[in-house]
C-alpha cells in the first residue's frame, strides 16, 4: 500500500501574489489613493509609499488594514546605525512593480532630474528597470500644457518608465476626474 502523501497545506497551492509598490504624490487626486489601495490588493501584495504633500489628500485610515504605508519619517526612524536596513533599498528590493499614481509635476520634475530627496524618489532613484515602473501624472490643465510637462515625461520614458504621451490630456482628465488643483 502506498504511503499517503501528506497534506498540502491549501495557501501553499496558491501561487504568489506579485508585490507592487503603489506610491502617492501631491496631487488632488490622491484623494483616490485609498480606492487604487484596495482595488490592488485584490490580487497584489501592496505596500504603499506617501509623500509628505501627498499626505493632505490621503486619509490614512481609510487604507485597507494589510497595506503598509511608508513616508519620509519612516526612513529615517528605521535607520540607526551603519548596517542598518535602508528603507528605500528594501523598498525597491521588495517590488516587483511599482506604479506612482498620482504623479504631482513636482515629483515628474524631480525623477526627470534624477532628484532623491525623500522616499519616493529615493526607490526610483535606486530603482531597478528591468522591473516595471508605472506613472500617472495628474495635474491642472494649466501645469500640464506647460513646456516643462512634455520635457520631463520625453526624459522619464526614456529611463523606461511607463506613462501617458504628453498629448494624451483628455484621457488623463478622464482617470482622475479632474475637478481643480
Ligand atoms: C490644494 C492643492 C492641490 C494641488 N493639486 C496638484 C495636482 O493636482 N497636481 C500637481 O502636480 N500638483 C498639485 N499641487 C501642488 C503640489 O502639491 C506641490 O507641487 C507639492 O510640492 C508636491 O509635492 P510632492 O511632489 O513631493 O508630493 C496642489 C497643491 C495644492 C495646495
Amino acid at each position: 500500500m502506498a504511503t499517503p502523501e501528506p497534506v498540502q497545506d491549501s495557501s501553499m497551492l496558491e501561487p504568489s501574489r506579485p508585490r507592487v509598490l503603489l506610491a502617492a504624490s501631491g496631487s488632488v487626486a490622491a484623494i483616490k489613493f485609498e480606492s487604487l489601495c484596495r482595488v490592488f490588493s485584490e490580487w497584489a501584495e501592496v505596500r504603499a509609499v506617501a509623500t509628505k504633500s501627498s499626505l493632505h489628500f490621503v486619509d490614512r485610515s481609510s487604507l485597507p488594514s494589510d497595506v503598509i504605508l511608508y513616508t519620509d519619517d519612516d526612513e529615517w526612524s528605521s535607520w540607526k546605525k551603519i548596517g542598518d536596513e535602508v528603507l528605500h533599498i528594501e523598498l525597491r528590493k521588495w517590488a516587483d512593480i511599482m506604479v506612482i499614481a498620482p504623479l504631482s509635476a513636482n515629483t515628474l520634475a524631480k525623477i526627470a532630474g534624477g532628484l532623491c530627496d525623500n522616499l519616493l524618489t529615493c526607490v526610483v532613484r535606486a530603482w531597478d528597470y528591468k522591473k516595471p515602473l508605472f506613472v500617472a501624472p495628474a495635474m491642472n490643465t494649466f501645469m500640464w500644457s506647460n513646456p516643462f510637462t512634455g520635457r520631463h515625461i520625453e526624459i522619464v520614458k526614456q529611463l523606461g518608465i511607463a506613462g501617458p504621451a504628453h498629448h494624451e490630456e483628455a484621457g488623463l482628465r478622464g482617470l482622475w476626474e479632474r475637478r481643480d488643483g
